[in-house]
């Protein structure tokens, strides 16, 4: 499904990068004892080697708690991002995907960032080759180029903003007041989303996250008709017809924060599962119910659950602090990292200016 209004800057081969997802082997299940002992190590190595844990709300509720207790942080990709930028630690560990740690890295330069495994991709950075990106800027100098932050170092070196969807909104309301027309990438959602809520002229890059594309309009329609009390809940990498049923659209930290502040005792939630988990921290007397994807035969290919995120495990986070090697380590090209810096500092600097906080409002729609 493809927004009427998009351009077709390649045809990004989306069931190579789908099949290639579902490929990703998951962190393997540990019986108690192992658990325990894991947990008890990774807690001393973090304070051996001067570490802190910063985990996505997407990874498995045994980071999340673990970055809790550890003083490390649980949150979305820009506070992600700040936080390991303003925290003293010498080394930060990211426990997401690959463009979370490298994030991490370009604004750190000078630490060592480490991941429990390099293999974790996003499709959105798969579905942006930074060749075939750059062309497409090259075709189109008049435009201010924004590209969201699940891409990689080299897409973002080449941009002028970085933006994450807590702040999608805010930097191209910005933009198109200053008259600036708009070059989006890669997600073609989450684009056509901001196009429609800012009004500004894009054209946008055709890439899409495996995971909220599989989230389906029809079925949630039905699944509402059940629980008229229910306030639905989107991130904004959904099909646009998923978006349009939604009460409230926004990034992962505005859901968890429309969980708190709405006064409706049920939700249905549109984006990874992974999020329940500090959904039901923040509101535990209050319901939650996944929104419905297209896996009627229940294939792992639509669950709710971004195989990428579920790679990072206990086994491979203590690898990571253990060995300290080049399994684990992030590089980045100082070149592409100084560039790279350059756009995300802009959004970093932005966000500070307008004082959007990690629990900073969502966009919140009329009911349809
Ligand atoms: P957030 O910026 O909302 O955390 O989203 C990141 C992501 O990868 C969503 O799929
Ligand atoms: Fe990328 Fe989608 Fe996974 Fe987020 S959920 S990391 S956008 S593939």
């Amino acid at each position: 499904m493809i927004p009427e209004k998009a351009e077709l800057p390649l045809q990004v081969d989306l069931e190579r990068i789908r099949r290639q997802a579902w490929t990703a082997p998951p962190a393997p299940t540990l019986d108690e004892a192992t658990r325990q002992a894991l947990r008890a190590r990774i807690k001393r190595l973090l304070e051996e080697r001067n570490a802190v844990l910063v985990a996505h709300y997407y990874v498995d509720e045994e980071l999340q708690s673990l970055a809790d207790e550890t003083g490390g942080c649980v949150s979305d990709s820009l506070e992600m991002a700040r936080f390991g930028h303003a925290h003293p630690a010498e080394t930060i560990v990211v426990a997401g995907v690959r463009f979370m740690g490298e994030t991490a890295k370009i604004l750190n330069p000078e630490k060592r960032v480490l991941m429990p495994t390099l293999q974790a991709e996003c499709s959105l950075d798969l579905s942006c080759p930074a060749d075939a990106f750059s062309a497409f800027c090259d075709q189109h100098p008049d435009r201010t180029v924004v590209v969201y932050a699940n891409t990689s170092a080299e897409v973002k070196a080449r941009a002028d903003w970085v933006v994450t969807s807590s702040i999608a909104v805010k930097v191209v309301e910005h933009l198109h007041a200053r008259g600036e027309k708009i070059l989006w990438a890669p997600d073609r959602y989450l684009g056509a989303y901001v196009e429609e809520v800012t009004g500004a002229d894009m054209i946008l890059w055709q890439g899409s996250c495996i995971v909220h594309d599989e989230f389906r309009a029809d079925a949630l329609r039905k699944l509402k008709a059940e629980h008229p009390e229910a306030a639905v809940l989107v991130h904004p990498e959904s099909p646009p017809d998923v978006i349009a049923l939604a009460d409230v659209v926004g990034s992962t930290t505005q859901i968890i924060q429309a969980a708190k502040d709405l006064p409706n005792k049920v939700f249905i939630v549109a984006t990874d599962r992974g999020i329940f988990y500090k959904m039901k921290e923040v509101a535990p007397d209050k319901t939650f119910i996944e929104a419905p994807t297209g896996g009627l035969a229940a294939s792992c290919g639509s669950c709710a659950h971004c195989p990428w995120m579920a790679m990072n495990g206990l086994t491979n986070l203590a690898e990571a602090l253990e060995q300290d090697g080049p399994e684990h380590e992030i590089h980045v090209d100082p070149e592409v990292g100084r560039e790279a810096r350059k756009s995300i500092k802009r959004m970093l600097d932005f966000a500070e200016s307008l004082k959007v906080q990690a629990t900073g409002e969502a966009n919140v729609a009329s009911p349809a």
